[in-house]
């Protein structure tokens, strides 16, 4: 049997989040469990990172693992080994491997050709970890996930496509406003939507920033330029003129709005420092989360358990 993956939000079934996120909470309050005591996890990383290559790290290491980081220049990624190989190679030596990665197939085909569970660590699709860790963190401050209303304000982008993708699984009312040309994925929108028609919920896209974020419970923002979209940065800051997330803007939310950041952040840009650094900003408790939410959904993937 195929081991568990995550490569998309939609990979843990829809009523085993529950206990996922009782579980990180859980696992928050108590450091170090040894549930992974023995097994070694590989974190691979075609692209930088901070917060998920230290969190899944240590993430492991306080489970009891071990995590041995790759990065494409440091191994032979770089000089052109096949995915497929790698996948194969790492299967032997890991009981898990975390990719981040371009284009959301290469996760897939390294899923496809590994024989242990693959966690998505980013792709330019999706960003399933930093998403579910998003919905734990409105959990914790607001004590549910559904009845809020959720703005994204700026690129349609993979953070944007996994909460669409969220939004259909749990039936979320998402309002999205992106510049024009700069929407989101138009088959996950679509799969979202067809999805809604079980789940509940609404997904809305505008171009109107203040029409998004009107009343929202939960603001959420991005940088305009993603990782790979370097030469696009002088244009994208051009068309995203207008799409800062400021004080203005937070104030057209709902009173007590939460305003979320994945983080890296450029103050100044999609969000304003005093947004970041206030009141209404859960940025650092958010990417805390990730420690705890990727602890959970490790496993989850190679376990096979949500809680205990
Ligand atoms: N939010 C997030 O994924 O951060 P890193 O790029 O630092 O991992
Ligand atoms: N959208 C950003 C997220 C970084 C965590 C990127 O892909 O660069």
């Amino acid at each position: 049997m195929k081991p568990r993956g995550f490569l998309t939000l939609g990979d843990v079934p829809v009523e085993q989040w529950p206990a996922l996120f009782d579980r990180a909470a859980y696992l928050k309050a108590h450091r170090n469990q040894t549930t992974l005591a023995g097994k070694s996890v590989a974190l691979v990383f075609e692209k930088a990172s901070t917060r998920t290559r230290v969190s899944f790290e240590v993430g492991v290491f306080e489970l009891g693992g071990h995590a041995v980081v790759l990065t494409s220049q440091g191994s032979q990624i770089a000089r052109g080994e096949p995915i497929e190989d790698t996948a194969r190679v790492l299967s032997g030596y890991c009981q898990g491997i975390v990719l981040r990665t371009f284009g959301q197939e290469r996760v897939a085909t390294l899923q496809r050709h590994a024989s242990v569970p693959v966690i998505n660590g980013l792709s330019d699709q999706h960003h399933p970890c930093q998403v579910a860790t998003d919905l734990f963190t409105v959990r914790e401050k607001l004590g549910r996930i559904d009845g809020l209303r959720y703005a994204w304000i700026g690129d349609g982008n993979n953070m944007a496509n996994s909460w669409i993708e969220a939004a259909g699984l749990f039936g979320l009312d998402l309002q999205l406003a992106c510049p024009e040309g700069f929407g989101p994925d138009a088959d996950i929108l679509r799969a979202a939507r067809d999805r809604q028609a079980r789940s509940g919920g609404s997904i809305t896209i505008t171009s109107d920033p203040k029409a998004a974020a009107a009343g929202a419970h939960v603001i959420s923002t991005d940088v305009w330029a993603s990782m790979g979209q370097e030469d696009e940065a002088a244009a994208r800051k051009k068309a995203f003129a207008g799409y800062c997330v400021d004080a203005a803007l937070v104030q057209r939310g709902a009173p007590d709005a939460i305003v979320l950041h994945c983080l890296p952040a450029h103050r100044g840009e999609e969000i304003t420092g005093d947004v970041l650094d206030g009141p209404h900003s859960l940025a650092w408790v958010q990417a805390e989360n990730r420690l705890h939410v990727g602890k959970a959904i490790l496993e989850h993937v190679l376990l096979d358990r949500v809680s205990g």
